[in-house]
């Protein structure tokens, strides 16, 4: 009966259920044979005691076996536990990067929308890049020092695309309007600080109508930031310059960065405007008959605002440390 009530497993009990009552060789089994040595009245006797003790015993293990099982009995006793993962290698549930992540998220509002999407190559002809995109010759951005050239070996040097813009171009020129799409992908610049990476991503779009106007364009970039940083963003539209674009506007938003007790800096998150005629000359798409707006979001910052990241580089190395976090 001690041994029954320490018992510490269902493993244990049962050994001892098997002492007791196996059937070759239980102690009370052995017990039960013998009884056919004595005479009548001894062997009635003995039997009654016996079936006490045999009943006693079964409540007891019964009993035993009901606390081991019951909840209430916190304490896990290693033998009983089961471990479902024991052979199975271990797996942790993981999730896409966050930048993937948000173009998943682009790709499903601007399709919505009714934006197609079109990837474009990383490697550009400095004639997309730059010239048919109304960037002149002697335009800042061409210089050497903001751009990545690549020497091609017998043929025209080309250079890591320093925009998605040159998309458009590409689109424009195999397909008729009206027409609207996203062109995303990573870009290239010669630039590094806690706002700046030499390769960041970017998301372009554009579209293209008779009456396409710069309200439409405000309307699709404010559904875009609601929709991808926040519904409650605060954001400022700013006149900017680009040439390809005539007017043109940047989008600034509220950005809380590494210092918490600050209100925060506005960080400039796309530029767009109404496509400039040379542009859609270059495309040959008379600008007599067809008008529209283009924009390049930068994704990685929207990132950043969307999750409170202090800096781009945080992004890039892979480490499972931060990227847990999310
Ligand atoms: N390509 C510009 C940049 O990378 C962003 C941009 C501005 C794209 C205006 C556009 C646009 O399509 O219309 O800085």
């Amino acid at each position: 009966m001690e041994q029954i009530e320490k018992a510490q497993s269902a493993a244990a009990l049962s050994v001892i259920e098997q002492r007791l009552f196996g059937r070759k060789d239980g102690a009370m089994t052995l017990a039960m044979k013998e009884l056919k040595e004595l005479d009548e009245s001894a062997r009635k006797k003995k039997a009654m005691e016996l079936n006490e003790k045999k009943k006693k015993l079964i409540d007891a293990i019964e009993n035993r076996k009901a606390t081991l099982a019951s909840p209430q009995d916190a304490t896990l006793r290693k033998e009983d536990a089961l471990d479902v993962t024991l052979r199975l290698p271990r797996k942790e549930q993981g999730h896409l990067h966050l930048i993937p992540e948000f173009y998943a998220e682009v790709e499903e509002i601007f399709g919505r929308m009714g934006f197609d999407v079109m990837e474009s190559p990383e490697m550009e002809t400095e004639d997309l890049n730059f010239t048919q995109l109304n960037i002149p010759e002697d335009h800042p951005a061409r210089d050497t020092q903001d751009t990545f050239w690549m020497k091609m070996k017998g043929k025209e040097k080309k250079v890591l695309r320093t925009h998605t813009s040159p998309g458009q171009v590409r689109y424009m020129r195999s397909h008729k309007p009206p027409f609207r799409a996203i062109f995303p992908g990573k870009v290239y610049r010669k630039d590094a600080d806690a706002t700046h990476s030499p390769m960041f991503h970017q998301f372009e779009g554009l579209m293209i109508g008779r009456n396409v106007s710069l309200a439409n364009m405000k309307a699709v970039m404010e559904t875009a930031v609601r929709e991808l940083i926040s519904k409650d963003a605060t954001f400022r539209w700013r006149t900017g310059f680009f040439p390809f674009t005539e007017p043109s506007l940047e989008m600034d938003v509220r950005w809380q960065g590494e210092d918490k007790t600050k209100e925060g800096d506005w960080l400039e998150i796309v530029g767009c405007g109404m496509v400039h005629p040379n542009v859609l000359r270059n495309c040959n798409i008379d600008p007599d008959e067809w008008q529209g707006f283009a924009f390049g979001f930068g994704v990685d910052r929207m990132v950043m605002i969307r999750h409170q990241i202090p800096s781009i580089r945080l992004l890039f190395p892979g480490d499972l440390r931060f990227l847990r976090q999310f």
